[in-house]
This record gives C-alpha cells, sequence and structure tokens, in this order.
C-alpha cells in the first residue's frame, strides 16, 4: 500500500485521516494514510524515518509547518513566499519537495464550491500571521483586483503586502485605517476567533453583496462568520471547505488526480 500520513504535534484531532481516506475511496486509489505525533525537538529525524520507512508523501500541519519549509530541498514558489509547508512529497530522486496548498484551498472553496468570482474585486485580509502569509500568492493569483491587509500589529501587515510580485495591487494597514472603506469580500485570518472574538472592525465594511469567510471552522458558527450575517454578508462561510480543498490539492500531488471535494465537505458538514 502506497503509505502517507500527517504529522503534528498535537494530531488526535486532526480530520485529514478522514478526509483522505474519503478521496481515495472516491478516486480508487489504494493507499493508507495515517497520523503521527511529531516530536518537538525532533521534527526532522520523524520525517526522515517516515520516508526512510518508504511513506511516498506527509502533511504537515501545527506547530512544524515552517520547521518543513526549512528542511525541504525544492519549493514551490506559492510555498517559497508562504514561509510555510504543509504538503511534502518524496521526489523520486530521493529529495524532498515542500508546497503549501492552504491559499489555493481557500480560493477554490469560494471559487469552485460557492461560485464566488474573484474578477475585479477588492478584497480585505484580516491577519498577517502564518495563516494569512500561506493565502498571499493564491489570493494574488485569483484575480481580484485589489487585496488589502490588515493587521493588529499595522508593521506585520505592510511586510506582507511587500512579499506581493507588485502585479496586483497590495497594501498592508492597521484596523483604523479600514473607515470608511468597502470591500467584496473580507478574509479572516486572524487567531482571534479562538477566543471566539472578532477584530475592530468598522460595521460597515462590506460593500453590497459582499461576502466573508473565516479560515476558522467549527460546528457551531463561529465569531467572524456571526459577524458577517450581522452586518449585511451576502454569503459568510467558515474554513471547512478551505481544510478539505487543501487537502485534496495535497492528494493531487501526490497521486495525479483531483478528487471531488464537495463530496467529502457535505460529508463532514453532516457528521457536525
Ligand atoms: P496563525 O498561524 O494562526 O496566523 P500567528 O502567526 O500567531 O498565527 O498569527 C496570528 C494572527 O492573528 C496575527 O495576525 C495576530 O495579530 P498580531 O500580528 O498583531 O499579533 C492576529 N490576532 C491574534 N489575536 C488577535 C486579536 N484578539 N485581535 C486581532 N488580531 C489578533
Amino acid at each position: 500500500l502506497h503509505r502517507y500520513a500527517v504529522i503534528g504535534n498535537p494530531i488526535e484531532h486532526s480530520q485529514s485521516p478522514t478526509i483522505h481516506a474519503a478521496f481515495a475511496q472516491q478516486c480508487g486509489e489504494a493507499i493508507d494514510y495515517g497520523r503521527i505525533l511529531g516530536d518537538r525537538h525532533d521534527f526532522a529525524g520523524d520525517v526522515q524515518r517516515f520516508f526512510a520507512q518508504g511513506g511516498l508523501g506527509l502533511n504537515v500541519t501545527l506547530p512544524f509547518k515552517e520547521q518543513a519549509w526549512a528542511l525541504v530541498e525544492e519549493r514551490s514558489e506559492r510555498a517559497e513566499v508562504a514561509g510555510a509547508v504543509n504538503t511534502l512529497i518524496a521526489l523520486p530522486d530521493g529529495r524532498l519537495r515542500g508546497d503549501n496548498t492552504d491559499g489555493i484551498g481557500l480560493v477554490r472553496d469560494l471559487a469552485d464550491n460557492h461560485g464566488f468570482d474573484f474578477a475585479g474585486t477588492r478584497v480585505l485580509l484580516l491577519g498577517a500571521g502564518g495563516a494569512a502569509r500561506g493565502a498571499l500568492v493564491p489570493l494574488l493569483e485569483s484575480g481580484l483586483r485589489e487585496l488589502v491587509i490588515a493587521n493588529r500589529t499595522p508593521e506585520r501587515a505592510h511586510t506582507l503586502a511587500a512579499l506581493g510580485s507588485g502585479a496586483v495591487p497590495v497594501s498592508g494597514c492597521g484596523f483604523e485605517a479600514l473607515a470608511g472603506e468597502r470591500f467584496d469580500l473580507v478574509i479572516n485570518a486572524t487567531s482571534s476567533g479562538l477566543s471566539d472574538t472578532v477584530p475592530p472592525i468598522p460595521a460597515d465594511l462590506l460593500a453590497v453583496g459582499g461576502w466573508t469567510y473565516d479560515m476558522l471552522y467549527g460546528a457551531e458558527p463561529t465569531a467572524f462568520c456571526r459577524w458577517g450575517r450581522a452586518h449585511g454578508a451576502a454569503c459568510s462561510l467558515d474554513g471547512l471547505g478551505m481544510l478539505v480543498e487543501q487537502a485534496a490539492e495535497s492528494f493531487r500531488l501526490w497521486r495525479g488526480v483531483r478528487p471531488r471535494a464537495a463530496e467529502v465537505i457535505a460529508m463532514l458538514r453532516a457528521a457536525d
């Protein structure tokens, strides 16, 4: 059997084995996808052992994505800019390639699963940490017209904006600078939802017909989803679809076939 796994710490709550098992069944691919509790002091050793024992690919989750980035011998451009790797691929010559599928997962969930048309839109990304950085390149390639990054610490937003290619306008600011601004899509990549709060943003931030997207997800509507509903969002989504879509892109990189993520999203939704 072709072996894959997700490595993180903690790892017991990871949904990745369930998601990849569903993809494998859907695509008729015989894979074995496990869970590895990574050693916080020897991530590199864990990875090396997995591949030495014939493993073909790993997903990497908290807190190892940056270490995985440093470890690999080759990176995709989106992973390069993200500064983090969530997918490890064993190359035929034995080297390790790193990719980051989080951002394309976000864009595909919005565009493919929900029909959001990025063309010509003005998009606001809240947050400038790892989650925001992972989304930067795919967002800039989505067809949007302008990206604004707002963060509690404005300096970090400026730094992240400077990583943009220059082909699409992207700027950074603090939350206060959002007064009077309107966006077609507001994406929450801050960790404020973990304490069930939203960043201090203006109540009239959404353009008519504007959407909200929270990278966080849960059985109950997240704080940012509730904010969207209360402030006129035409659609307010949580991050479950992004989770499944990033997995689908990893599966495609490993197996060469792209699963139908929507079916698996519906399955997980029903299980909640
Ligand atoms: P992650 O990998 O989840 O992005 P991170 O790199 O620690 O985690 O980044 C957390 C992000 O959430 C940052 O943008 C942080 O803002 P700062 O850069 O100013 O620290 C943001 N954040 C965390 N708690 C927040 C809160 N209560 N309100 C607003 N933003 C918050």
